[in-house]
């Protein structure tokens, strides 16, 4: 949707919203010289590094890096799209928002909102239906679903024949191509016309967070297949960006957790019993828009899918879905197999609600995982299991709480504590570390204000590979040297021999000489910087003459691209420091680096 509104609209809409203003709606800003300060929204904290800029009408967190404007700030906030912050922000002091593509716009929503009436008016037929049909009804109520529940889900049944709900929405008077796009009905193939989707099953209408009826999922009431059928996508429904049940859950979740179920019958067969937190996804994997949609009702979640192995995987692939958005999770692992339905059927609320009371959290499940996949009866499995279970100890920032692991893991496989935490203090216990490894734990040392050490900024493997291309394409041929000269000097080498070498290649080409591979070693005293120019000269780079220029113009792309990086880097340890050292005559310069900060990050986005 972004570019439906003006560049003049979205200008008023950020004039008339202070960022300070609208940001101090949702947290407690304090001041401190010119800018305020607070708790960052989006990691976790204790001392505030989430600063407001009234004078640049911009935030930016130290901690986490997240920063923009007053829209940016809404569609972090609330989860939602650009022209959805835009128009909350217009709502809030009352301007009139005119897209520029008006037509366009009120074109796809009056589709949508016939969509939606479609599926309303079929989603109170099919529970019409229900009252008036034995076997759907006789099915849920069999599984103990009472009527109550079933109104609370609007809970139906689609009859038993091939045309009843197409002829019931034209009679509505809905037209045949909007019902087609709504996918409860489908072309036939061999013969004219169309037929309903959805026979002889009982449906679940799926209801998003305003209310709206948007798909629907359908149970066949025998041993049919397949079991369940949903909605296809249509211009309303998406599934990865929405869950069974939140409409009602989210009024529950408040101040609890969300528990998150495989299926449509975990839901309501929980709700009955009294457990109304809960969701599903529908019938595929945790997306992380789920996940997102999911973090502005909690920030408390719990999976518990069926106790299978495929529920038990699915778990492990959700729990690192919440974690990737930052968000914890624990598992809960039923005593027996079978799904939560099942299992609150059998043994009651109570027992359901001491199975959660254990939830495994993420460490403990992972360890659980890798119990399964190790058998640690064997001591080589011992030994793997210890070695990837000290990975993951590794990063626990707590002290006390890693110390606990370990002398767990020890208990568990007679490991000693002193071994395993050489293991975890062992640099060479997973693989052997890279460049990038090293360029990543340099950020993550970073990210962490305690131990701010001087460091050099270190190369990614990408930038150095191509500083070396260019460097043999300049020795190679004199016409590269000619192209590139003026706008790319040997101190733009960032690697220190490479630059000398440059320095050396350059000079030879000044004075109107060609590069004589001798001479140029002549310039070096260190065995190891002539072993790598040996090397380097006897290099073959594959790349053709043709190709030459092109490639020439990547590598310098690349090694500008990664310059920017590493300056972003040291803009980002300025900032940290003025930060650290709270230092308040420095505000200027402060503000001064946030904006930089800004544009290199546009400018990286520009090189991607
Ligand atoms: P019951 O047998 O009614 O208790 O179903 P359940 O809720 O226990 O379902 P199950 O664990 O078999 O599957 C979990 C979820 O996966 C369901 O709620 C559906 O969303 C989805 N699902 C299951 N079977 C099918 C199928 O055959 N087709 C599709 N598209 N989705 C399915
Ligand atoms: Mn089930």
């Amino acid at each position: 949707m972004p570019g439906y509104y003006s560049d003049e609209i979205i200008q008023e809409v950020k004039e008339g919203n202070d960022v300070v203003d609208v940001i101090s709606e949702y947290l407690q800003l304090k001041r401190t010289g010119s800018n305020f300060k607070g708790l960052c929204p989006f990691h976790n904290e204790k001392t505030p590094s989430f600063v407001v800029s009234p004078s640049k009408q911009i935030f930016h967190c130290f901690g986490c890096g997240e920063s923009g404007n007053v829209i940016n700030f809404i569609m972090k906030y609330q989860n939602v799209s650009f022209p959805e912050a835009l128009e909350l922000l217009a709502d809030r002091v009352g301007i009139q928002l005119q897209q520029s593509d008006q037509k366009e716009y009120n074109r796809k929503r009056k589709k949508k909102d016939k969509l939606l009436e479609i599926n309303r008016e079929t989603a109170r037929y099919f529970y019409r239906n229900l009252s008036n049909n034995d076997l759907g009804h006789k099915y849920l109520l069999n599984r103990g679903i009472n009527n109550d529940t079933i109104k609370t889900f609007g809970l139906g049944y689609a009859k038993n024949s091939w045309e009843d709900l197409l002829k019931y929405l034209l009679h509505k008077g809905f037209t045949q191509k909007d019902i087609e796009e709504s996918g409860l009905i489908i072309k036939r193939k061999k013969m004219e016309g169309y037929y309903d989707r959805f026979r002889n099953r009982v449906m679940f209408p799926i209801i998003d967070v305003k209310g709206n009826v948007i798909g629907f999922g359908g149970r066949v009431i025998d041993d049919g297949q397949p079991k369940y059928l949903n909605s296809p996508e249509t211009p309303v429904f998406s599934k990865g960006y929405n869950l069974y049940g939140l409409n009602i859950a989210k009024k529950y979740a408040r101040n609890d957790k969300i528990i998150l179920v495989e299926g449509y019958m975990d839901v309501i067969s929980l709700y009955k019993f009294g457990i109304k937190n809960c969701v599903a996804s529908l019938g595929t994997a945790l997306t992380k828009d789920q996940v997102k949609l999911l973090k502005r009702y909690s920030d408390k979640f719990y999976i518990c899918y069926d106790n299978d192995n495929a529920g038990i995987n699915a778990a492990n692939k959700a729990i690192d879905v919440f974690k990737k958005q930052g968000l914890e999770s624990h598992v809960v692992i039923l005593p027996e197999k079978g799904d939560p339905d099942e299992y609150i059927g059998k043994h009651g609320k109570e027992a359901f609600y001491k199975v959660l009371d254990n939830p495994y959290n993420y460490i403990d499940f992972k360890i659980y995982m890798y119990k399964k996949k190790y058998d640690i009866s064997d001591l080589d499995n011992r030994i793997h299991f210890t070695r990837e279970i000290s990975k993951m100890l590794k990063n626990i920032n707590s002290p006390i709480e890693r110390d606990a692991y370990v002398s767990r893991i020890s208990e568990d496989t007679n490991i000693s504590e002193e071994a395993i935490r050489k293991e975890m203090s062992n640099k060479n216990s997973s693989r052997p570390t890279t460049s990038k490894d090293k360029y990543i734990k340099y950020n993550n040392r970073n990210n962490n204000k305690d131990s701010i050490k001087p460091v050099s900024y270190s190369l990614e493997p990408g930038h150095l590979i191509a500083e070396k291309k260019l460097l043999k394409l300049l020795i190679d041929d004199k016409n590269i040297y000619n192209r590139v000269k003026d706008n790319f000097k040997p101190e733009s080498f960032f690697n220190d021999l490479y630059r000398k070498i440059a320095t050396n290649v350059y000079d030879m080409y000044e004075k109107g000489l060609e590069v004589n591979s001798d001479e140029l070693l002549d310039c070096f005293n260190d065995d190891k910087d002539i072993n790598t120019i040996k090397k380097l000269i006897e290099e073959d780079i594959q790349i053709s003459n043709s190709e030459k220029i092109k490639a020439v113009k990547d590598f310098i792309n690349k090694i500008n691209y990664y310059k920017l990086k590493i300056k972003r880097q040291k803009i980002k340890d300025q900032i940290r420091n003025i930060e650290t050292n709270d230092n308040k005559g420095d505000v200027g310069k402060f503000e001064k680096l946030c904006m930089e900060l800004i544009k290199i990050d546009k400018e990286l986005k520009l090189h991607q």
